[in-house]
């Protein structure tokens, strides 16, 4: 058990709300998604909520009126809400970073006030948005031209983490909506197959790098943009005086910028109080704002602020946000899941999920609270996933008939994206025939009864029988466009926000990564020299040597 922290706040699991919740899943017992429809017919009504052009349904869930009042009570006396309200006003609720968490404010409209330290921040958020919009317009129009006076067909962005995977991962959401002239790519990877891949069939005179990195001391971003430097100069058989048309930077920090030969005027800003997980609707999206202009980058803030007003301002009972955030503590804890499915039904959406692993992982992947006392409850699940149909050909062998209980969200859209062929127009029904199949089956199952029923011989009945009961969200929109595409984000940050806020947890640090990055530096100059090999523990100085043996050192 924890400890009683020093602000007084009563550890989660001794709280009484948390008894109820206990109590109640033990009623609830063994009690099946057909039983909980077959005593509500309305159910598959009731227990869905609109926000924006998300439409949810969370009918299919292990839940009745009963477990979402007594959930709603969890968030009333966890202080959800007070610390969201924290959270819009600025105050430093990343407490161990001493920073402010102020992503809503990179989406808040031209004119709103959101104050950091007493500063306006609005007026900055949208000076560097304007110059976005200027910079991506020149670069669009072929206006900014490269060293050799040619105009920029091909953009490569270096970042790492969430200044690779938001921008990565938009531009191939919105795929439809871009310049199809220009060719995006984008590098994270230290591994120097992933720079050379990019570049190997492009011009170099034609090639603008984005280096993005809120630091500007990510070592793998830094080496990437040291090699990409000297390619291109090498390339053009140019000098320094050809990065400023070819490089501009990401970052909050302009002496690291300055430090690495890129003009500072070339740099786009932004600020300590955006984590970079949060951070692909600032200056952290210029690639994307580039490969869909402007116009097209403002409509998806706007979806993103959508979702920010509806999150601080919707009742609990109609908050969407809550719900799913509420819906992932209730599966943790009382149900011991330990992973969360997230399967879009769009090729569009292939790199949704990766990106929200890292938004959710490494937020609430902690094991002490706020306080530093260890949790002694479920926090951040695995979140995974990869888009319909695919997955039903791979893994959903194991959510139907495993032993895992693993909640899963289905993303799907009525309309195709836009200048699809006719016949592939076509195609769409059947996509979203499967995505409404799988949650109808995942929910129902197929009964013993009902199996042999088809005439199956005996023996075979347990292996075609579906137990069912595998809980799932449904969230339905017209259309994958860029507005909701910023709801979808929007929702899933809120979401793990609400989580972070009961578990105690401080959502937007992220020292687990620190150790890994530390010791690589030290294993580094073995690998070199070997020198340093015998402090090491004795599997990695084995493997080191080993290592060094296969590289012919
Ligand atoms: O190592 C983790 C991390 O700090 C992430 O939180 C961040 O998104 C990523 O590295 C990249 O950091 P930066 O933008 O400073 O290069």
């Amino acid at each position: 058990m924890s400890e009683t922290p020093a602000n007084g706040r009563t550890p989660l699991d001794r709280t009484p709300q948390w008894a109820a919740l206990g109590k109640h899943r033990a009623e609830l017992g063994e009690q099946h998604l057909r039983g909980l429809f077959a005593a509500d017919p309305d159910r598959g009504t009731r227990y869905t909520l609109q926000v924006g052009d998300l439409f949810v349904d969370y009918s299919k869930h292990l839940v009745t009126d009963r477990t979402l009042e007594l959930l709603r009570e969890l968030a009333a006396a966890t202080g959800v809400a007070e610390l969201r309200d924290a959270m819009f006003r600025g105050e430093k609720i990343n407490t161990t970073e001493g920073r402010a968490v102020l992503h809503t404010a990179l989406r808040a409209p031209r004119g709103a006030v959101v104050e950091v330290d007493g500063e306006n921040v609005v007026p900055a958020v949208h000076a560097v948005l304007d110059k976005m919009a200027a910079f991506s317009e020149r670069v669009r129009s072929g206006e900014w031209t490269g060293h050799t006076g040619k105009r920029i067909r091909n953009v490569v962005n270096i970042g790492i983490g969430g200044s690779d995977l938001g921008p990565a991962m938009a531009y191939e959401v919105l795929r439809s909506y871009t310049d199809r002239d220009l060719t995006v790519r984008f590098v994270s990877n230290v591994d120097g197959a992933d720079l050379h891949e990019a570049v190997r069939d492009l011009d170099a005179a034609e090639t603008l790098f984005v280096v993005a990195s809120k630091t500007f001391t990510t070592i793998e971003t830094v080496t990437n943009a040291v090699v990409a430097r000297g390619w291109l100069l090498e390339q053009l058989g140019a000098g320094d005086e050809a990065v400023a048309k070819h490089f501009v930077a990401l970052s909050t920090n302009a002496q690291g910028v300055a430090d690495f030969g890129i003009d500072t005027a070339n740099m786009f800003e932004f600020w300590d109080w955006v984590g970079g997980r949060y951070s692909y609707d600032s200056a952290i999206g210029l690639s994307l704002m580039i490969a869909i202009g402007a116009e097209r980058f403002r409509e998806m803030l706007d979806g993103f602020h959508l979702v920010d007003e509806h999150f601080r301002t919707a009742p609990a009972e109609q908050n969407v946000p809550l719900l799913l955030g509420l819906l992932g503590v209730w599966y943790g804890s009382f149900f011991d899941a330990q992973a969360h499915a997230v399967l879009p039904y769009s090729h569009y959406l292939s790199k949704f999920t990766a990106y929200l692993q890292q938004l959710d992982m490494e937020s609430n992947g902690k094991s002490v609270d706020r306080e530093g006392n260890p949790v002694d409850w479920q926090t951040g699940p695995v979140v995974w996933g990869t888009p319909g149909t695919n997955g039903q050909h791979a893994y959903y062998q194991l959510l139907h008939q495993g032993t895992k209980l693993i909640p899963a969200d289905f993303l799907g859209f009525a309309q195709p994206v836009a200048d699809l062929q006719p016949a592939l127009v076509a195609q769409h029904d059947l996509l979203m025939a499967n995505f409404f199949a799988q949650t109808q089956a995942l929910a129902f199952g197929k009964t013993a009864e009902e199996v042999a029923a088809e005439g199956v011989p005996a023996e075979l009945v347990p292996h075609k029988t579906f137990r069912g009961n595998h809980p799932t969200t449904t969230i339905l929109a017209a259309e994958l466009t860029p507005s909701v595409l910023g709801q979808l984000v929007a929702l899933y940050e809120h979401k793990v926000f609400v989580q972070g806020a009961v578990w105690n947890i401080d959502s937007f640090d992220q020292w687990g990564v620190e150790l890994g990055k530390v010791l690589a530096k030290k294993i580094e100059p073995a690998l070199l020299t070997g020198e340093g090999t015998e402090a090491l523990d004795a599997s990695t100085a084995n493997l080191v040597g080993r290592y060094r043996e296969l590289r012919g050192r």
